[in-house]
């Protein structure tokens, strides 16, 4: 077992002045969060000096590895050059270009800092383009934590109602109620109760939002059905389509599922690994829809660091990285073999558990049968998770400890830890059969 005295002295600093002592509360841990000091390929570098093999990776975001060169050098060449935000830097250009030349359907592109503020400016422009308030979204998908979209991601399923009429559920203490109350739930990947909610409400709705793939809650692709089947309600009934490729983008391919499916939204959200773990997301869509936020026309799009000097220097080296599809097509792989080997071991252990993988993301889930929503991911077996990933702590893995939650791999994850992984696995499938 590693030793941790100085994070557990760091944690008892941190927690007297920041609340839990972490700066967002899914790195919160018992009986203290690890704090670190750097980061280099696969690994991160605590206080204490151990070195853990990373699965989070900057939840999706790194997916080229920590402190991958051409990034590193790029942001150290803009941190030389001095400029960081107030005026419109060059390099922005250069990553708008890139954007648009590894992403194929969107007509257009604007920068922000973080996924949740792309979500708003998003919902702002279907407002504006449709005159109506109601957004809808799907139960299980995860858009940041504004009032109205953290709605009934993790859901408490004796209150969430049946799936013909799914309730609203606030996701936190001091959201807007009536905001919550507004947003209409959709069954993901089922057609028929989908269209008969949008055939009753469609006409009143701005927006339907919705993750392509849930990966915020593991590894749930819609299908090309669904997908399909919510175009032709938006174009029947008027309202905005919006996918939040917030970790498909990238991640699965460069122009994410809008781009493999063949199935185009009107608005898509994008961030996370376009700028390898820079703080950086985006809106792109169609051009009548993204002019709209042009000065004086309607929606607002203001913030000191959108475009931020350092954000745009490390997208605009990252994205031509990420544009051909190599690097999402030998994640991909190695993702195959990681579940293939964690089925095996599945099996020898006589565990229910099947490892999904797509892109650079990875997902176990403890259960019988397939999960094709939110709904039968939460028959996960939460004790199962907790025996699996207590043996990956204690061979300094790091991972999320929310049974719905997602991990990922990188570009740095070569051969050599991908066996360490399988090794990894095969014991924390031993562990829960041994409970
Ligand atoms: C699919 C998706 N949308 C939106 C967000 C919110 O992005 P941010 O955390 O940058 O605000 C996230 C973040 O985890 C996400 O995974």
């Amino acid at each position: 077992m590693s030793n941790h005295t100085q994070s557990a002295d760091l944690f008892e600093r941190a927690a007297a002045i920041v609340p839990s002592g972490v700066s967002t509360n899914t790195r919160s841990r018992q009986p203290h969060p690890l704090y670190f000091t750097s980061a280099k390929g696969a690994h991160a570098f605590d206080a204490d000096g151990n070195r853990h093999l990373d699965l989070i990776m900057g939840n999706g975001a790194v997916m080229l590895g920590h402190g991958y060169a051409p990034v590193q050098e790029a942001v150290a060449r803009a941190i030389a050059a001095g400029l960081t935000c107030g005026v419109e830097a060059v390099a922005m250009v250069d990553a708008a270009e890139a954007f648009m030349s590894a992403v194929q359907w969107p007509d257009m592109v604007r920068f922000t800092n973080t996924g949740t503020e792309a979500v708003q400016h998003a919902l702002h422009i279907a407002r504006h383009a449709t005159g109506r308030t109601r957004i809808a979204k799907v139960e299980g998908s995860y858009h940041g934590w504004s009032d109205e979209v953290f709605v009934s991601v993790w859901a408490d399923l004796a209150k969430a109602g049946s799936a013909d009429a799914i309730k609203p559920l606030a996701q936190f203490a001091g959201q807007r109620c009536d905001l919550v109350d507004e947003v209409v739930v959709l069954p993901f990947n089922d057609v028929e109760r989908t269209l008969a909610v949008l055939d009753q409400l469609g006409g009143d709705l701005a927006a339907l939002l919705l993750e392509p793939v849930m990966i915020d809650i593991g590894f749930i692709p819609a299908t090309t059905d669904y997908l399909k089947a919510l175009r032709r309600a938006a174009d029947k009934h008027g309202f905005v389509l919006i996918y939040d490729e917030l970790l498909t983008g990238f991640n699965l391919a460069p122009g994410g599922v809008a781009d493999t499916s063949g199935v185009a939204p009107d608005l898509a959200l994008f961030g996370k690994a376009m700028a390898n773990g820079y703080p950086m997301a985006a809106i792109a869509g169609r051009e009548e829809l993204m002019r709209m936020t042009e000065p004086g026309k309607g929606p607002a799009f203001v913030g000191t660091f959108n475009g931020h000097g350092i954000a745009v220097a490390a997208a605009a080296a990252a994205l031509p990285i990420l544009a051909s599809g190599e690097v999402q097509n030998t994640l991909a792989e190695r993702g195959r073999r990681l579940a293939a080997s964690f089925a095996r071991a599945a099996a020898d252990a006589g565990v229910a558990a099947h490892l999904v993988t797509g892109g650079s993301h990875m997902h176990w889930y403890f259960l019988d049968g397939e999960v094709t929503d939110y709904r039968s991911a939460a028959k996960t077996d939460g004790a199962a998770y907790a025996a699996f990933t207590g043996e990956l702590g204690a061979r300094d893995i790091l991972f999320l400890p929310n049974p719905l939650s997602h991990h990922a791999i990188s570009l740095a994850h070569d051969d050599a830890l991908l066996d360490e992984i399988d090794v990894a696995f095969a014991a924390g499938l031993s562990a829960v059969a041994k409970r």
